[in-house]
Order: structure tokens, then C-alpha cells, then sequence
């Protein structure tokens, strides 16, 4: 049986895809197969792969190919809509639905599906990120990068992803950068305000270690 979930974030940045690797790495421990999608990346190298792609593709254990990774990988590091526009190209949600099923058809029991920035990242005039999950029916796992400003962020994420319609699974609280002041009391603000499990704190690494922070994530309140 195939489980997908949907990841976001806070913002861009904030180590949706350290822990999406982290999540793909504790999975295969959990003895999942596992394979993971970034439908829309903006920023590319001079061969036109992204780095997101190429790190999920490093710990997915499906040997799928880099375009069933990444179908749209668009060269300058901004905003996906004006990324697009940009390269003449117009992004529409049931097209990468289309490609996130081809992935979740393809026999991994653990697929991840990583988001661009945050939820309400636009991918063209009309529709955002937001609407493939909605279409995939997806549950979501937030990455919470523990910075201030976080609390705000969180609960207004949360508020749209109910109001979508779709349900919080669980939340990760990640440190990119230098431990936060109050990090405690911030966690504890964040636990007893979101309505979902807290799937497990990952502490700042340098470098980031992706198993160590497979280890701090309980998959046990996502696959229930
Ligand atoms: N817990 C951590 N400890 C140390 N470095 C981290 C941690 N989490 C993330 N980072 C680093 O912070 C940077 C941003 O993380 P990441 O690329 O995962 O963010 P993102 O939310 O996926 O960003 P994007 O919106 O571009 O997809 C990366 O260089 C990553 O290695
Ligand atoms: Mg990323």
C-alpha cells in the first residue's frame, strides 16, 4: 500500500528537505520502500537538476530517474510562478498531480511530496502549491524551523492547511540555524497550539547528518 504526504514548511529554507531525507531515511528502516517528488523546483545547476532533487533521490530507495523526481525544474532561484513566466512556461496543478501519481503508482510503500517555499507559494496566476496536495488528497507534515517568528508562521500554515481542507499529520521542529532563545518555551507554545503530533525535534548539525536526524523522528504517529 502507498502512503503519501505532502511537505511543507514555515518558509523557504526552513529544512523541509533535510528532513524529507531524514523521514525517506527513517522509513527504509522501518523497512519501507520509499520515493520522493519535488514537483516543482526553482534553481538549477548548468545540467538543469536541482539540488533538493538530488539529495531526496540520494535517500529514496526507488531508482526512479531524475524527471519523475523533478518534472519541472526551472533555472533561476525565485518565486516558481515568476520562474516560470520567466521560461515562457505555464505550471497547472492537475499536470504535476499527474506526475506526483505516476510516483505513487510506481510500488514505493512511503512517498514524500516536497513543496517550494511555504503552503501558499504560487504556481501560476490562478493556483498555488497548494491545490496539488489538495488534488493528491494528501496529509501534511509541516517543517517548523525553530527561529522567531516561527509561532506565527506555524499557526497561520496550520489555519490554511485546515481550511484546504486537508489534515495536519504531524509537525517537525528543526533547528537550521543557531539554537533559538526560549527554544523550549517556543516548542512548548508551538505543541499546545498546533492540532497535530510533533513527529520530533532535529537539532542544529554541521554538517547535517541525515541519519541522526532519522533517529529523532518517530514515524509511528504517521503510519499509526
Ligand atoms: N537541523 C539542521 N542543522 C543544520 N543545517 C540544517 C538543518 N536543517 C536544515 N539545514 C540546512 O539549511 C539549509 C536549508 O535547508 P533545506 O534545504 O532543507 O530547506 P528547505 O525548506 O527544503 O528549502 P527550500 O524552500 O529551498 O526547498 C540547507 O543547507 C540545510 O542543509
Ligand atoms: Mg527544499
Amino acid at each position: 500500500m502507498t502512503r503519501t504526504w505532502f511537505v511543507t514548511g514555515t518558509d523557504t529554507g526552513v529544512g523541509k528537505t533535510a528532513v524529507s531525507c531524514a523521514l525517506l531515511a527513517a522509513a527504509g528502516s522501518a523497512g519501507l520502500s520509499t520515493a520522493a517528488v519535488k514537483p516543482v523546483a526553482a534553481g538549477c545547476d548548468a545540467a538543469g537538476h536541482n539540488e533538493d532533487a538530488l539529495l531526496l533521490m540520494e535517500w529514496m530507495s526507488e531508482p526512479l530517474d531524475y524527471e519523475q523526481v523533478n518534472p519541472v525544474a526551472l533555472a533561476a532561484a525565485i518565486a516558481p510562478h515568476i520562474a516560470a513566466q520567466q521560461e515562457g512556461r505555464s505550471l497547472q496543478a492537475s499536470r504535476l498531480e499527474g506526475f506526483c501519481q505516476g510516483v505513487m503508482s510506481s510500488g514505493a510503500e512511503f512517498v514524500l511530496i516536497e513543496g517550494a517555499g511555504g503552503w501558499r507559494v504560487p504556481i501560476s496566476e490562478r493556483e498555488s502549491l497548494a491545490d496539488l496536495a489538495v488534488r493528491l488528497r494528501a496529509g501534511v507534515i509541516l517543517v517548523v524551523g525553530m527561529r522567531l517568528g516561527c509561532i506565527n508562521h506555524a499557526l497561520l500554515t496550520a489555519e490554511a492547511i485546515a481550511r484546504d481542507g486537508l489534515q495536519l499529520a504531524g509537525w517537525v521542529a528543526n533547528q537550521p540555524g543557531e539554537l533559538m532563545p526560549c527554544y523550549a518555551e517556543n516548542l512548548d507554545s508551538l505543541r499546545r497550539r498546533l492540532p497535530a503530533p510533533l513527529l520530533g525535534e532535529v537539532p542544529h548539525m554541521v554538517p547535517f547528518d541525515v541519519r541522526a536526524a532519522a533517529r529523532a523522528l518517530s514515524l509511528d504517529r504517521l503510519l499509526g
